[in-house]
């Protein structure tokens, strides 16, 4: 594979992450320093760690602070501010989990999320996040690839696209009382694009459960795709032989289309998608040019051979 990506490094080896690297000092100097990661606020069980594998598929470039990535999020079941599902996520109820699978399946059911993770081996996947709004992350996931997990049930043949949805929980959920979507959040994929070995369910970050404000217990990852499309907090997983509704194109279809390809050709109607600002670079950090399929070319384009992009956009 190209030299971007190296299989021989996870987070803890490129991480700028002061907190991280804080831990990785504790953890190296064991018992000894009890007293100061009690001083640090850094409870027990959070160093215990995910122990996910690295992957081939990880880029090299470094990861975003878990600051950024907890306190600048787009959640809109919170809120529509970034900090919105930092100070309000706290209240989702994320165990029990179950997430129902369903439509063209051999063995649809109610799975817990135990079921899902029962088995799973955890990759360590840090890729590169664009959101449709022209900012960037780099975020070391952990998760599994969903191609996996539809193994496991059986897609039967008949089967086109995958849909997903969120929970709706008002209760837990405050911005779901307002009509700021037609909720549930529902995303869609093709089959192909759905088991291509990029896509994943993500079920941690930075080594440790996914933090709620990220869609815990369970979201999609779809790292060459405008940000919305990675779905969070998911509920259900239909296989269809027809293309899902999916929210951002059932609320205006003409700016956000099913396919969601990060492409900088493909302008937004109201701004442009040929650059975009990497968070966390600071006030007046420049802005960098925005690649095709947000640099995962080389292992996508295939899935959209013959297509027009800025046409199926
Ligand atoms: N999923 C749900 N259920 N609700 C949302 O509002 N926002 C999407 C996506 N998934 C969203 C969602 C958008 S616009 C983006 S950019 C990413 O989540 C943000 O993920 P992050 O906050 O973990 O960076």
């Amino acid at each position: 594979m190209a030299g971007r990506w190296r299989n021989d490094l996870n987070y803890s080896d490129v991480t700028p992450k002061q907190g991280f690297l804080n831990r990785r000092q504790l953890m190296a100097g064991g018992a000894a320093l009890g007293g100061a990661l009690a001083m640090g606020g850094i409870a027990g069980p959070a160093l215990a760690g995910l122990g996910a594998k690295p992957s081939v598929y990880s880029t090299d470039a470094a990861p975003n602070a878990l600051e950024d990535i907890t306190n600048y999020c787009n959640f809109y079941e919170f809120g529509t501010g970034k900090d919105d599902p930092a100070k309000h996520a706290e209240k989702l109820t994320t165990d029990p989990w179950s997430v129902k699978i369903d439509g063209l399946v051999d063995r649809p059911g109610d799975y817990s999320f135990d079921d899902i993770m029962s088995g799973v081996e955890l990759e360590e996947r840090i890729y590169r996040f664009r959101c449709v709004e022209a900012w960037s992350m780099v975020v070391p996931w952990v998760g599994f690839e969903l191609a996996d997990l539809l193994a496991r049930v059986g897609v039967r043949s008949e089967a086109k696209y995958v849909g997903f949805e969120t929970l709706v929980r008002p209760a837990e959920m405050w911005a779901q009382n307002r009509a700021i979507l037609d909720w549930p959040y529902r995303e869609g994929l093709r089959l192909d694009e759905a088991m291509h070995p990029l896509t994943i369910l993500a079920t941690g970050l930075y080594d440790e459960p996914l933090p709620k404000q990220n869609g815990a217990p369970l979201r999609l990852v779809v790292p060459w795709k405008y940000g919305f499309k990675s779905i969070k907090s998911i509920v259900r997983i239909t296989l269809s032989a027809d293309q899902p509704p999916t929210s951002w194109n059932m609320a205006n279809g003409r700016e956000y289309g099913f396919y969601s390809n990060v492409n900088p050709q493909v302008d937004h109607p109201r701004w442009s998608q040929a650059s975009e600002r990497l968070v966390g670079g600071g006030l007046f950090a420049k802005r960098v040019p925005t690649l095709m399929f947000n640099g995962y070319e080389d292992e996508v384009a295939g899935l959209y051979d013959g297509m027009n992009l800025s046409r199926s956009f």
